[in-house]
């Protein structure tokens, strides 16, 4: 007799045989009879066969993901504008940036907007979770806690308690007992992460892991996971200042470019509503050295200071130091500035830094990078009313850049009321800023500091 085939009416998943509950949507009784199975046998897979997958074509209409806000307007905005439900998220990070801080943070708001949440840490114990809970007055908030490595006893539990968001801390911690290797091995960390991503996706519920990285990507990091999860976030920022960074560098559903800004305080982590005000902060006389870039990160203007020094080197190899930009752009620039400008740097050390611990990746950063090594290496500041975007080509052409004008509304919101920038038809009209438009690094360079 012909086997039949079932399928199941919520989510039309296939099954070889009946069965009273759906084992990948989990409803009960809606399996149907879809009539017998198609016989003889396949020569692929040991001739075993498989389930049908189901087949659709591009127009068929889908909704958007149901979402749940934080309330934290950072985490929310970095999310793609909540957290999706059943997804899987990945909070990367340097150990000791605020990982845990500001998943605890989050488990509370999401806890006091109606979700069930489990946070289950493999690091700390429960006692030391509710003294971080007491230092960031969230002790009232009905977030469940568990302190456990075991990830068969943690499915099992998570099984029973049906939460709706699940934050696991770390998944370098978790364990799966049908793997030999010790926690924190790259076979356990995929293993544990693939069991946590298909538990999300079948029952339909949130789970944030939390990895650490580590500057070399030495020990088994969330690197493997990354393209497990849906989402993957990474917390940075500089130990020794207070900003963080929560930056999206994969979205399946959201701009994955974009950034929430925080402060790290006494008590936990503050959101940061208008970084480029804080990114400024430290401005107060004109420097040598000091360029103001009008960046974009994500969907928003942000405004930073680029800090260059540049002294004879007593080194026979001069050294080039970058923090918070590509050092192979750098080395970039200056080759430009040497041999399309005139303006040698060898023998010199050169150092460039992005102020307030801000990374920047964008290639329209090149022309104030450039503006703040010429400062730095004559000696002579820019005027503080400036700022300054637009990309360098090796031609040292400059080209236009995206989103000018909201750069330069942001710019103007600061109080600047100048702008340099590559000539472009996008930068339009805005009142009150005085625009210099210009076509090549010579004459940029020429414009700012004079014959050099
Ligand atoms: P933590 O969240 O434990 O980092 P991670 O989980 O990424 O390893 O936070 C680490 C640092 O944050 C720790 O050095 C103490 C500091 N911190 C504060 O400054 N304020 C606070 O309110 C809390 C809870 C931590
Ligand atoms: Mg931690």
């Amino acid at each position: 007799m012909a086997k039949s085939l079932y399928s199941c009416t919520k989510c039309s998943a296939a099954h070889s045989k009946w069965s009273g509950q759906c084992d990948s949507c989990g409803s009960w009784n809606t399996l149907s009879d879809e009539g017998p199975l198609a016989t003889g046998p396949s020569k692929t897979l040991g001739g075993k066969r498989g389930s049908l997958i189901t087949l659709t074509d591009l127009s068929t209409e889908e909704y958007p993901p149901a979402r749940t806000k934080s309330g934290v307007a950072e985490l929310d905005q970095v999310l793609g504008g909540g957290l999706v439900d059943a997804s899987a998220v990945l909070v990367g990070g340097d150990p000791g940036i605020g990982k845990s801080t500001l998943l605890l943070q989050a488990a509370a708001r999401f806890a006091r907007n109606g979700l069930k949440v489990i946070y289950i840490s493999g690091e700390e114990a429960t006692a030391q979770i509710r003294m971080r809970a007491q230092r960031l007055n969230l002790t009232d908030s009905p977030v469940i806690l568990a302190a456990e490595t075991n990830l068969r006893n943690i499915l099992t539990t998570l099984d029973h308690e049906k939460p709706n968001l699940v934050i696991i801390d770390s998944i370098q911690t978790m364990w799966v007992d049908h793997i030999e290797s010790a926690p924190g091995s790259v076979s356990q960390v995929r293993s544990s992460a693939h069991e946590l991503t298909s538990y999300a996706k079948r029952r339909g519920v949130s789970v944030i892991m939390v990895g650490h990285v580590t500057k070399d990507g030495q020990i088994a990091g969330p690197r493997i996971v990354e393209h497990m999860v849906d989402t993957v976030l990474y917390f940075e920022g500089e130990r020794n200042h207070q900003f963080r960074l929560l930056r999206a560098v994969k979205n399946r559903f959201g701009p994955s470019d974009e950034i929430g800004v925080f402060e790290m305080t006494g008590k936990g982590l503050v959101e940061v509503k208008n970084p480029s005000a804080l990114f400024l902060a430290e401005r107060r006389e004109p420097t040598p050295g000091a360029a103001v870039f009008a960046g974009i990160e994500g969907t928003r203007p942000v405004l930073c200071e680029f800090q260059a020094l540049v002294a004879p080197s007593p080194h026979g190899q001069p050294r080039r130091s970058v923090v918070g930009w590509d050092g192979q752009r750098l080395a970039m620039i200056l080759a430009v500035l040497e041999s399309r400008c005139g303006i040698p740097f060898s023998g010199l050390d050169v150092y460039l830094n992005v102020a307030g611990g801000m990374r920047v990746t964008e290639p329209a950063a090149d022309l104030a990078v450039a503006a703040a090594l010429v400062s730095a290496r004559e000696n002579k500041p820019l005027a503080t009313d400036t700022v300054i975007f637009g990309e360098i080509s090796l031609s040292a052409s400059l080209r236009p850049v995206s989103q000018s004008e909201s750069r330069l509304k942001e710019a103007q919101k600061l109080g600047f009321c100048r702008a340099i920038t590559p000539i472009s038809k996008k930068n339009g009209e805005i009142t009150g800023m005085k625009m210099l438009e210009m076509v090549n690094l010579v004459d940029f360079i020429q414009e700012l500091f004079g014959s050099s």
